[in-house]
Parts: C-alpha cells; structure tokens; sequence
C-alpha cells in the first residue's frame, strides 16, 4: 500500500449521484471537495431516473399532510416519522433551490406541470419529460465542474473508507492500478444500491452495493437490509439482458392498464387503487399472474393514447419500445417486475451522519428510514436532495472548528484481499433464484449455504483490482441481506406464534 500524504481535501464525496452532486454545490466555495466515482457521471441510477420528484405543490388541493400520509401507508407502517416529516417539509425547498441552479423542469403558466405515480393520492412529480433524472444531472454535473472548489474524479475505484478510532480520516482509492488515499476532514458515502447483486435489473451497470460493504468492513452500523424493491414494470426481452429498461410508473400514472396474458384486467380483484396501488403490491399481482400463466410477462396498455401525445409526454419510452419494435399508440408493452431500489442501507440519523464520526451517508446507500419497508414512487431523488444539503448544512457548522486531520495515521480497515471463486454472474442469478419477489425462508436458507461456501472458498491474494474487491463487497452485502431477512422473519414467527 502507497501512501501520498499530500492528498488532501476538505470533503470526499464518494459517487457522482444527484446526492453527490447536489450535496457538493451546497457547501461553501472556500470548503475544498473531492468527487470520486467509479464509473462517469451518466453510469448512475440518478441519470436513469424517469419519473420526477415528489413534492406537495400548492396545486389540485396537495397539502404535506397527505403527501405524509401516502409515504407512511406505502412505507408499510416502518418509515421513520420524524424522517419523514423533514422530507415532505424540505421538498419544495429543494425543488426551489435545483431550479436556481439550472435544473429545468416542466412547467406552464401555472406552474409546475405535475405527473402521477402509484400510491400518491394526488398528481404531485414535478418532472423532466420521461428523462428527469438525465435532466437534474446534466444540469449538477456541468455546474460542479465549473467549480474551483469541486474537483470530480470518476473512474477511480474506492477501496475503503479509513478510519482511526471510529472516526472517518479518509479513503484507500485504486487509481490507475495503484494503491492511494486521500485525507478529509469528512467523508460522504454516496454510492448509490445494489442492483447488481441481482440478474436483472433497473439499475446502471456498477451498482452493487461498494459503499455499503466499505461501511460493514469499517464496523459501522446498517439497517434494514433485507428490504429490496422491485419495479412492476421493467420492459421484458427474452434476451436476459442484464440492465433492463424501466416503462415509467408515470406511464400508468397517465392511464396505462396491466393485461395478464389471457387479456384479463387482474389489478381491479386486488387493491382499490388498481394500477397505481403500491409498487410492492403490484410487483406481488404480477408475479403470482406469471405463475399462472405460460409467458413470463404480462402486458402494459396504453393504446388509448396517440402517438403524437405519446412521443410528447414519453420521448424515451416511446423511442425505447419502438427500437424494439414496440409502438406504444399500437401495441401492448410487454413488462415484468425486476430489482429496482434499495431501501436498506447505512444507518444515518436527520442530519445524515452515520455511526462512524465525520463520515455521512446519502442517498440510496443510506437509509434514513424514510421509505420504510416499501419507497413512495419518486421518493428517492428527493431524499438523495433533502438529506444531501442537511449534510452540506451540518457540515458548514462544524468545518472551521476542525484544526486537521489525523492524516499520518497508518490504520486501515482493507480486507479485501479475497479471491472468491465464483463469478459475479452465478452469484447475481442465485440472488433472482432464492432471494426474489416470493422467497421463502427455506429459499433463503438455500442461499445462505451457497453464499457460505463461496465465502469459504475464497482464496486470499495479494493482487488488488477492481473486479475481485467488487465480488468481495457482493458477497459481504448479500451475507448482510440474508442476516437481516431471515432475523426479521423468524421475529415475526415467534410474535405471531
Ligand atoms: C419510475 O419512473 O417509475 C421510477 C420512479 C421511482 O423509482 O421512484
């Protein structure tokens, strides 16, 4: 291991998300920071990002209270309601404050012009067409780089977070093959989830989990963390295509009907909100559908709409599915329920500090407990943007009282040193096998055992690289995941017995 003392920087934002970019332009220009990410800005779940952002508009009778009210009852009864309470108070804050600088979302004379999406009692996704996510970021990125203050450096892989006496001092990076780290005063996890611990996925492509493992080797606390969500209506090809292609919630937010494969309307039998009922109820109807039925997919319609209103409201969408000779104003949109968020994470509190001091967390490898066991539709960009500039502000309060950083100490947490022996591939479709929409603890037991042994036949090397520390945080995070499940699981079996 090489160390370069002279690295040094204020804040280590870790991921060039929307948390990590929005949360880089709220702290003061005089305070340095440094944004480092694995993959380029594009490669990450906030540019994929379709829907919009929640927020309660003084419109079409919104108020927080029901805003409040719809994250509970999705969140299954487990959000946080103190969390929750400072993201539907902040929301239109926030929306405020992306607008000044640059973001352009949809509005008329009116207003915003506001989408709908399941769960929500009323239109309230303030939007960017069918691309929001690609829109906030275009916009974050290119003004973080015009920065003096913001330096961003993306593919560079982070290894660990360094801590010395459960303080965060800084990171251990891979850059160019070479072992390195940076100093901070703070440090900033914002990875993003762990889509690719699972076959199929909405997720971009290096999603899968690194901060969260960093966090489990530094002996920080994680909560929740067998609570996945899975989109219910992720474009079906029969090519298994690792990264698949979201149709928006928005879609059925604007009128858009789940068919199973006989051309029944089977939404209807199942919840009052139909359609548009909570995203892990819908995801649960469609599977036990599939499992009726011969094809593995069941079937978005949205022909009512003509193509000219459809490529006006749903450009990406549109262009998508007709790539794949789809035409949405004609055809039925063959959909299936894949991997999508993570609402489990890193314990943070409201000011989004983790249990390691100076070391915060944001965004979706955090977990807040906003989301509860179930997220609200377009509730994850305005988490990432709520909690990312209480972290700036906590920061700005606490900076100047910091006289330095123990930035000689020579400790570090790696133990990523492992071979493991498996690819990451069988290790993603055991995940979609044993751990999906209908598992069953014998199911995550069977999981268990191959994990185990994976973990077990692990062989320890002295060659550090990327792929093999990425398996090595798969497999912790899913062991991780696997705890938790089976814990919550059997506490619910003794409570009900
Ligand atoms: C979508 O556009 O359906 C995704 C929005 C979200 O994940 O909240």
């Amino acid at each position: 291991t090489e160390y370069n003392p002279k690295e040094y920087t204020d804040v280590i934002i870790v991921g060039c998300g929307i948390a990590g970019l929005y949360t880089a332009l709220m702290l003061p220009s005089d305070i340095d920071v440094t944004i480092v990410a694995k993959e380029p800005y594009k490669e990450t779940n906030s540019y994929l990002a379709q829907g919009g952002i929640a927020a309660p508009c003084d419109k079409l009778n919104d108020t927080k209270e029901m805003f409040f009210n719809d994250t509970m009852v999705c969140g299954r009864g487990e959000s946080d309601t103190e969390a929750v309470s400072i993201l539907v108070n902040e929301a239109m804050d926030n929306i405020i404050q992306l607008e000044k600088l640059g973001v352009e979302f949809d509005k008329d004379n009116n207003g915003f012009l506001l989408g709908k999406e399941g769960a929500h009692s009323v239109s309230r996704i303030v939007r960017a067409g069918d691309s929001t996510g690609k829109s906030v970021m275009e916009a974050l990125y290119h003004l973080a780089k015009s920065k003096k203050n913001i330096n961003i450096r993306e593919n560079i892989f982070v290894i660990d977070i360094l801590t010395y006496a459960n303080k965060s001092i800084g990171i251990l990076i891979l850059d160019d093959g070479r072992v390195k780290s940076i100093f901070s005063k703070y440090t900033i996890i914002n990875t993003g989830g762990i889509g690719n611990l699972f076959e199929q996925t909405t997720n971009a492509k290096g999603i899968n989990g690194d901060g969260i493992a960093m966090m489990l080797r530094a002996n920080g606390i994680v909560r929740n963390m067998s609570y996945l969500q899975f989109h219910p209506t992720v474009f079906y090809n029969n090519r298994s295509l690792k990264q698949s292609f979201l149709i928006s919630e928005a879609v059925r937010g604007e009128g858009a009907l789940l068919y199973n494969e006989r051309g029944e309307r089977f939404m209807e039998k199942v919840h009052p909100m139909k359609e548009l009922a909570p995203r892990d109820i819908v995801s649960l109807a469609i599977m036990q559908q599939i499992k009726k039925q011969i094809t593995p997919c069941v079937y978005l319609d949205i022909t009512h709409w003509n193509e000219e209103a459809l490529k006006l409201r749903f450009p990406t969408i549109f262009g998508f599915c007709q790539r794949n000779n789809i035409n949405m104003a004609k055809d039925l949109v063959p959909v299936a329920p894949r991997m999508h968020y993570f609402m489990g994470g890193i314990k943070v509190d409201i000011k989004g500090k983790t249990s390691i001091n100076n070391l915060y967390a944001c965004g979706e490898c955090s977990c807040t407990g906003v989301h509860g066991k179930n997220r609200l539709a377009s509730n994850s960009l305005l988490e990432a943007i709520v909690f990312g500039r209480r972290i700036a502000r906590n920061i700005k309060e606490n900076i100047y009282d910091i006289i330095d950083t123990d930035k000689d100490i020579r400790i570090v947490n790696v133990d990523s040193s492992y071979k493991i022996m498996e690819d990451e591939h069988t290790i993603a479709k055991w995940m979609g096998q044993y751990f999906g929409i209908d598992r069953t603890i014998a199911k995550v037991k069977q999981l268990e055992n191959k994990i185990n042994k994976a973990y077990c036949n692990a062989k320890k090397t002295n060659i550090i690289c990327r792929e093999e520390i990425e398996k090595v945080n798969m497999i912790s995070v899913i062991k991780a995941i696997i705890n938790d499940d089976l814990n919550k699981k059997i506490t619910k079996q003794i409570n009900l017995n």
